[in-house]
């Protein structure tokens, strides 16, 4: 019944622990789940009421435009400008994606011909080599490994490859390691991508997730970016908004312009409403973000205290919701017995690739009191 493009695929990670949760869940185990980054604190309130006044605007009853509105693609160049300092052209370098995972997943089909070669990082978020995949494509794997800081070694990639490779996927601040990239490390990425033509496509949906008020970066901040990168964004992490679905691409303007393309033939853009809310998301005061970081940073103290008591090698993250701790054996079967002996849920490190093995993600997004009990937990695993 299947096509090939899906026969071989692997259950998508996060349904597969989903899986498993339930199983745990009809077993009557009270789980603590530190699997997916889906931040448990609430939307902000005057993000929420921006929607109800946006849903009773029957404008926004009718079919949105492909590209979003132009308020809203406004909305994103202004927080770029105030932001990064990046100075976009809200008609052309914006586009809307109903979440930065759809714009993700059919951005490829606008470049990737079939047999072209595309660089992803491994371990990485699974959507981009499925979506490399999907289009057609060759995935060439870049590792990231903890002696080169969870940076791709871009001196290590075969020439020939380089020279083939039509896109790149990058993310920092990293999901899942919680790495994150200097200045530096975009400027050699740039210049591997000019030298080789390759497009970048880098993925920021962390960008604001960053602790001890060491910000993160756009890649766009780099001069030149425009001529070869664009940048996923999304509201999910930011503030809280991961089931509104709502997101952006920006930057290089042709290959916008190639997303919109293929876009305009899948969906039918995103909810006014939703787009509207997002504008009030996207023009909130400072404190907000500032306090949700607050609460990360609490947890992230709590939670790496007890991996590492635990005697997981792990380093504390600047950036990210993630804990990304090595535990040195088999990831899948270390994620089923912690599940066993304490009811906690953390994503096997496999689960993002082979040089993911090893390794465990904790999220911290489940609130405090559930992250002291999780440490809690461990702690009475190793006493008994
Ligand atoms: C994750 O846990 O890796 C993310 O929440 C998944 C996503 O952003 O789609």
């Amino acid at each position: 019944m299947y096509a090939d493009r899906i026969k071989h695929l692997p259950p998508y990670l996060f349904a597969a622990i989903d899986k498993a949760k339930q199983e745990a869940r009809a077993k009557g185990v009270d789980i603590i789940d530190l699997s997916v980054g889906d931040p448990d604190l609430p939307t902000p309130q005057h993000i929420v009421e921006a929607l109800a006044r946006a849903a009773m605007d029957s404008m926004n009853h009718r079919y949105p435009s492909y590209e979003g509105k132009l308020a809203f693609r406004k909305a994103v160049a202004d927080w770029y400008r105030d932001t990064f300092g990046v100075h976009l052209d809200p008609e052309k370098e914006v586009l809307t994606l109903i979440g930065s995972k759809e714009g993700i997943a059919h951005a490829p089909l606008a470049f990737i011909n079939p047999g072209d070669v595309a660089l992803v990082p491994d371990p990485a978020y699974p959507v981009y080599r499925t979506a490399i995949l999907f289009a057609g494509g060759r995935p060439a794997v870049m590792p990231l490994l903890k002696e080169n800081g969870f940076l791709p070694d871009l001196e290590a990639v075969d020439p020939k490859v380089a020279k083939e490779a039509k896109l790149i996927f990058l993310n920092y601040p990293n999901n899942p390691t919680a790495a994150s990239a200097d200045r530096a490390f975009f400027r050699q990425l740039l210049d591997f991508a000019i030298d080789n033509e390759i497009l970048i496509m880098h993925d920021n949906p962390y960008s604001e997730i960053y602790y001890d008020d060491r910000r993160s970066y756009s890649i766009l901040e780099i001069e030149g970016a425009k001529e070869v990168a664009v940048e996923f964004h999304s509201l999910s992490k930011t503030y809280n908004m991961t089931g509104w679905r709502i997101g952006a691409v920006v930057g290089n303007a042709d290959a916008v312009a190639g997303i919109g393309k293929v876009k305009s033939n899948i969906d039918s853009g995103a909810f006014g409403a939703v787009q509207d809310a997002g504008i009030a998301a996207l023009r909130s005061s400072k404190e907000v973000v500032d306090s949700i970081r607050k609460v990360y940073q609490h947890r992230i103290e709590i939670l790496a205290s007890a991996l590492q008591d635990h005697g997981m090698r792990l380093e504390k993250p600047r950036a990210t919701l993630y804990l990304w701790a090595h535990v040195g054996q088999d990831s899948i079967a270390y994620t089923e017995s912690l599940l066993e002996e304490t009811g906690i849920v953390a994503t096997p490190g496999v689960g993002f690739g082979q040089h993911g093995e090893g390794y465990i993600r904790f999220s911290i997004t489940q609130p405090t009191e559930r992250i002291e009990m999780a440490a809690e937990r461990l702690e009475r695993m190793r006493a008994a």
